[in-house]
């Protein structure tokens, strides 16, 4: 068994997982919801703040689950675009990394139009726990560790918080986790999720956060975006 990988309507893959009996991405299509949900409404949004503000040029970003690394993937491309005049350093926590027998049949790089899967398959091939070099200005460290039990003092930028959703892992959308996230971000900090419930957003209020629901994408009404406010 394990894990099975399905296709989604824009043609991209995702995984349907064994374990929680849910697919990885929106059925509508995996890389149209992680460009809008992580890269535009996380990523590009961000990098327009930090510009806004003339700040630093290294973006640090937590991602809480790697699985299929397409949100990786999308930010690795995104980095090596001509026009991009940034660094990304980039933390992504996982639990259950998938097998290489899957990562093979993941059809993200052709999808993507690229010339071939090799920066794709660096992505999983990497050692795990210290940087990694990807591209010229793309560092990725990879986590086996859960959400939980993960203590830094690193702090972020951005936050892709792309865990299972609330009905599968009810612990992950709590106060607790999303206090630790506040803490973690830098001022300024936003953090994005495809998840737009009630609750999750009064518990991230709870916390400090600034949410907002945004125009998530096709086939989801809304989204989340949450800011840590700088200090005025
Ligand atoms: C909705 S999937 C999304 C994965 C990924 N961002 C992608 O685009 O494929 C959620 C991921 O979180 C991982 N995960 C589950 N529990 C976790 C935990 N407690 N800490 C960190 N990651 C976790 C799962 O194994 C899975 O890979």
């Amino acid at each position: 068994m394990g894990n099975e990988v399905q296709t989604t309507q824009d043609g991209s893959h995702t995984l349907l997982s064994e374990k929680f009996g849910v697919t990885y991405h929106s059925k509508y299509g995996a890389i149209q919801e992680s460009i809008h949900v992580f890269i535009e409404a996380g990523l590009r949004y961000r990098v327009d703040q930090i510009r806004d503000k003339s700040q630093a040029s290294t973006l640090s970003i937590l991602e809480v689950g790697l699985g299929t690394g397409l949100n990786v993937y999308l930010s690795l491309l995104e980095s090596i675009s001509p026009s991009t005049d940034y660094n990304i350093n980039y933390t992504s926590l996982e639990t259950s990394p998938i097998s290489n027998k899957i990562i093979e049949q993941l059809n993200y790089h052709e999808q993507l139009k690229q010339a071939d899967s090799k920066l794709f398959q660096a992505i999983h091939s990497c050692e795990w726990g210290n940087f990694q070099q990807l591209a010229p200005n793309f560092e990725l460290k990879k986590v086996k560790q859960s959400l939980e039990s993960f203590e830094t003092t690193d702090k972020f930028d951005l936050i892709f918080f792309d865990a299972f959703a609330p009905e599968s892992q009810p612990e992950l959308w709590e106060t607790p986790i999303f206090q630790k996230m506040y803490n973690c971000l830098n001022d300024g900090g936003v953090l994005t999720t495809y998840c737009a419930k009630g609750q999750v957003k009064r518990n991230m209020k709870s916390v400090g956060f600034e949410v907002e629901g945004i125009p998530g994408p096709p086939g989801k009404r809304e989204m989340t975006r949450a800011l840590r406010s700088f200090l005025v």
